[in-house]
């Protein structure tokens, strides 16, 4: 852990100028969670000159928010590999250090939710994702279960906010150079002359039904160039701006609808809001929050009296006749993935996952140091569909009618690629296919009594209908790699059929999951209680009580998701700021 002394310096940092609260201070609104739409909403809150306290979980992951980043000790050992120390950045801030996050995970991902490798960092799993940032087409909002006010002309100047502040780029090295594009080459080569087309994918957002384009990224200046270097830098130059990372956060304090504070796990101190008009904003991510509404009495009654009869919570929880029946942990989305592969003998491995930190390609290490260029300043690997392990990057959009499907819902399919991983024969390519928006629900959260969430109604691929969008999608994509002969098909082999195939792989979460969970706080009108948040991401009987992260999502989208939740975190903080502020 960091010691005590080390988070007191980082929050007395010029940077960062909130210092962990005085007992009696009290803020306008309290944001839980420093992720993805987190450092959206306490930016922008504070922006509107409201203060804020942003409370995050986890440690400092980018160099930039520890002070003296190139001498001091890092909180973890695995924070930064030799060749790092001496700068002022950690493997949260080189591009080509994101796939070691599937080598090294220790003290990154969240320890109470066990099965899925989300991060509990500062920039949650933004810290450690793969980049990929897509402006999210009109369908996204317009065919997803949004309620009045959230079409897509609503979202126009939303988007356009969190493009501004996050430019896209398909060129991740600053030199300019696309490096090891071969995977790109072969696959986007057969699809356009098997008649597909070549678009800039956030130049024409909406083109998505056979289409391809090389990967977008919020990458800059060869850094990740996430919300902690935009959104986080704004809001820590402002005095009413204060920020307290590893900070548990368990429960909000509240009294029937009304919430007046949080309190932190552990210590079981209490923050207050400011009294009559201060407001809490949960953006702990598709599992934190929906933890926290349920231990504050808020969810399904069966999960309720589980955390009634927990050892932890049991003995000081809310008291049943304020209990709040909404269905938080319901609607769990995610993409529905299934990996097909070829090989060629263009397709050349890079080692992107075990060498890399302790011994990289000289030249290509060189070249970062020196210029912030080549290899390292890009994704693993830089653009086009090439990659190791499990991160992706994008070939192929298509959109599959409804009346393929006994739901008459069309499914709309994103491809990427990627390189499998090192040892012979170093030429194969992985083409994920990801069932998208259309897609139906993969389950539900629950919480054990050790306050841990977990999978429930998982497996994937429940219906027919997502089953078949996968066979149809596999089918169209190896139909048209197949006008290159020199292209060998692996999965399925060249005898199995492609239903055979998919219905082979396991549907289990580890074989099928896109790492794109979202849904479990929906946005809805409440007619049948299928949502827990209205049109202004205020939780269904509260005065004060708000959601905005990527639970609140109702549907699917359609690309790799922080594009349509930066959208939606720029919205919901718009809706928020223009509600009177009783109530
Ligand atoms: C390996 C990986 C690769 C991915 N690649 C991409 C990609 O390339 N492009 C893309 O668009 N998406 C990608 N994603 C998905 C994307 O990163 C997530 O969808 C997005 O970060 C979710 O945003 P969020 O704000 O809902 O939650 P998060 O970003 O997860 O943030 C939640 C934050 O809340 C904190 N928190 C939780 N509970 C508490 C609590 N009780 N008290 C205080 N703080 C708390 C957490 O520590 C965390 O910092 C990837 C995800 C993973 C895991
Ligand atoms: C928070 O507010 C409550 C009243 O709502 C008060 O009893 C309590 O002392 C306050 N706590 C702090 C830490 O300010
Ligand atoms: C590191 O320092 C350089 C030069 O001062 C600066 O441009 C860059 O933004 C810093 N990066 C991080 C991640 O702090
Ligand atoms: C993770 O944290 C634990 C507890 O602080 C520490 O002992 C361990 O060395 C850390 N692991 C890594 C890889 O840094
Ligand atoms: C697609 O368009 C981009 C940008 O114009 C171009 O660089 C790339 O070579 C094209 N790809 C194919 C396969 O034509
Ligand atoms: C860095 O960039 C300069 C200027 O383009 C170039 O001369 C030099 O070779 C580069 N360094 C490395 C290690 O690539
Ligand atoms: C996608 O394009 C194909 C080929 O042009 C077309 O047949 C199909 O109807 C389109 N799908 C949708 C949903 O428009
Ligand atoms: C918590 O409880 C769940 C369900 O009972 C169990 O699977 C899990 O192992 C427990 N985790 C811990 C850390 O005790």
């Amino acid at each position: 852990m960091l010691p005590l002394s080390a988070i007191c310096l980082l929050l007395s940092a010029a940077q960062v100028r909130g210092i962990a609260p005085a007992q009696d201070a009290t803020y306008d609104y309290i944001v839980v969670g420093g992720g993805a739409a987190g450092l959206v909403v306490g930016d922008r809150l504070s922006e509107a000159g409201h203060s804020v306290l942003l409370v995050e979980r986890g440690p400092v992951s980018s160099g930039r928010w520890i002070p003296d980043a190139a001498t001091a000790q890092m909180p973890f050992d695995n924070w930064r590999p030799e060749w790092l120390r001496g700068t002022n950045l950690t493997r949260f801030d080189v591009p080509g250090l994101a796939q070691y996050f599937w080598s090294s995970q220790a003290n990154i991902t969240c320890v109470d939710q066990p099965e899925n490798p989300a991060a509990c960092v500062l920039g949650g799993s933004t810290a450690v994702n793969s980049a990929l940032w897509w402006r999210p087409p009109a369908k996204d909002f317009d065919d997803n279960g949004y309620p009045e006010g959230w079409n897509s002309v609503d979202m126009r100047d939303a988007i356009e906010r969190a493009f501004t502040r996050m430019p896209a780029t398909d060129r991740p090295s600053p030199d300019g150079t696309l490096y090891s594009p071969e995977g790109y080459n072969l696959v986007s080569a057969a699809l356009a002359k098997a008649g597909w087309t070549n678009v800039t994918a956030n130049q024409t957002p909406d083109e998505k039904n056979r289409t391809f384009s090389y990967a977008n990224y919020h990458y800059r200046f060869g850094y990740r160039n996430g919300p902690m270097d935009t959104y986080l830098q704004t809001a820590s130059a402002r005095s009413n701006f204060a920020l307290w990372t590893d900070t548990d956060v368990r429960r909000v304090v509240r009294d029937g609808g009304r919430v007046t504070g949080i309190e932190i796990e552990g210590t079981g101190r209490v923050v207050n809001v400011t009294s009559g008009t201060g407001r809490v904003v949960l953006s702990a991510g598709y599992f934190g929050t929906p933890k926290i509404l349920l231990r504050s009495g808020i969810g399904p009654e069966d999960q309720l009296k589980v955390v009634a009869g927990s050892p932890t919570d049991g003995a000081t929880f809310i008291k049943q006749a304020q209990w709040l029946p909404l269905p938080v942990g319901k609607n769990l989305k995610d993409h529905q993935v299934t990996d097909f592969q070829i090989s060629h003998p263009s397709v050349k491995n890079y080692d992107w996952s075990n060498s890399i930190w302790a011994n990289p390609v000289k030249s290509d290490l060189d070249q970062y140091l020196q210029n912030r260029s080549g290899m390292l300043a890009g994704p693993p690997n830089n653009h086009g569909p090439t990659r190791t392990n499990a991160d992706f990057e994008k070939v192929a959009w298509e959109t599959l009618e409804g009346s393929l499907f006994s739901d008459g819902t069309p499914r709309q399919i994103q491809w990427t690629t990627r390189i499998q991983n090192p040892g012979p024969p170093n030429n194969l390519l992985t083409l994920t296919s990801f069932v998208g928006r259309g897609s139906s629900t993969v389950g539900s959260l629950a919480i054990n009594s050790n306050m841990t969430m977990s999978y429930a109604d998982i497996p994937y691929f429940q219906t027919e209908d997502d089953r078949k969008a996968a066979v149809i999608s596999g089918e169209r994509m190896i139909a048209a790699l197949k006008v290159n002969p020199e292209i060998t098909f692996v999965k399925p082999a060249p005898d199995q059929t492609v239903a055979d195939y998919v219905n082979s792989v396991p549907t289990n979460v580890v074989s099928r999951r896109g790492l794109h969970l979202m849904g479990t706080a929906r946005m809805g009108t409440n007619n049948n209680n299928e949502a827990v948040v209205d049109s202004d991401a205020k939780v269904y009987g509260t005065e004060n009580l708000f959601v905005v992260d990527a639970s609140i999502l109702p549907g699917m989208v359609t690309a790799n998701p922080t594009g349509a939740i930066f959208s939606v975190a720029e919205k919901a903080v718009e809706r928020i700021l223009k509600l009177s502020s009783r109530g």
